[in-house]
């Protein structure tokens, strides 16, 4: 996605993570330009959670800059630095957060759990299944140290679930009543002697 300014300005590697201050890292303007650059990645978050609203059938987008200041998630961010003709474009929006959740396993014991949850991901149109996905998938589990098992998924989509299987041999998804998703082993084992 493109924006009609420079993006490299705003961003200065490839993989940004925006936390609910909206301020980038390295930030290293001054107050008046501050405003100006959170403004920016405000309009860079409302384009892209829309983008990924559309991509997923919702009428209404799951990230906005406004609910991102609300709350403890963190966004990560994909930039081509090179595209639009040296300006930079977003390639890339994952939203993760940790969330206060019961969770049922196959044989209906209940789990009252606080994982880290997969919130929103999308990867614009154009650059869909080039691996860009599992790029900024494998950022966020480095920076966040979990493993994909261990993560609860909000509403995954078909595609979500086809990259989990494909790239993580995540299948056959313990589907929630709250809409979430988990698979087996994120929950622990019973029945093993210690
Ligand atoms: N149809 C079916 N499977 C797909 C598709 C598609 N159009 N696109 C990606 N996938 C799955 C497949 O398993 C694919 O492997 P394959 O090409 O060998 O079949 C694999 O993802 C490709 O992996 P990457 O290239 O690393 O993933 P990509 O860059 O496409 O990003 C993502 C994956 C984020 C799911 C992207 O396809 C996307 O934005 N989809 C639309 C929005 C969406 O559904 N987001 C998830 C919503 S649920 C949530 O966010 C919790």
């Amino acid at each position: 996605m493109e924006f009609s300014f420079n993006l490299n300005d705003v961003f200065k590697s490839p993989i940004v993570e925006i936390t609910p201050n909206l301020i980038p890292p390295g930030y290293a303007g001054d107050r008046r330009a501050l405003w100006d650059t959170v403004s920016k990645v405000g309009e860079i978050v409302n384009q892209m959670g829309a983008a990924s609203a559309a991509a997923q059938g919702l009428n209404k987008a799951i990230t906005t800059a406004d609910r991102i200041r609300n709350s403890e998630h963190k966004l990560y961010f994909l930039i081509d630095q090179k595209a639009n003709s040296g300006k930079g474009a977003v390639t890339g929006m994952l939203k993760t957060g940790n969330k206060s959740l019961y969770v049922f396993d196959r044989d209906g014991n209940h789990y009252q759990v606080q994982p880290p949850c997969l919130l929103d991901f999308y990867v614009h149109e154009s650059k869909q299944r080039n691996g860009l996905g599992k790029v900024l998938f494998e950022h966020m589990l480095q920076k966040e140290g979990i493993a994909p098992v261990q993560m609860a998924i909000d509403r995954p989509s078909d595609k979500l679930l086809g990259f989990l299987n494909k790239h993580y041999s995540l299948r056959d998804p313990v589907k929630q009543m709250n809409n979430y998703v988990v698979f087996d082993d994120f929950f622990p084992r019973r029945g093993i002697p210690a």
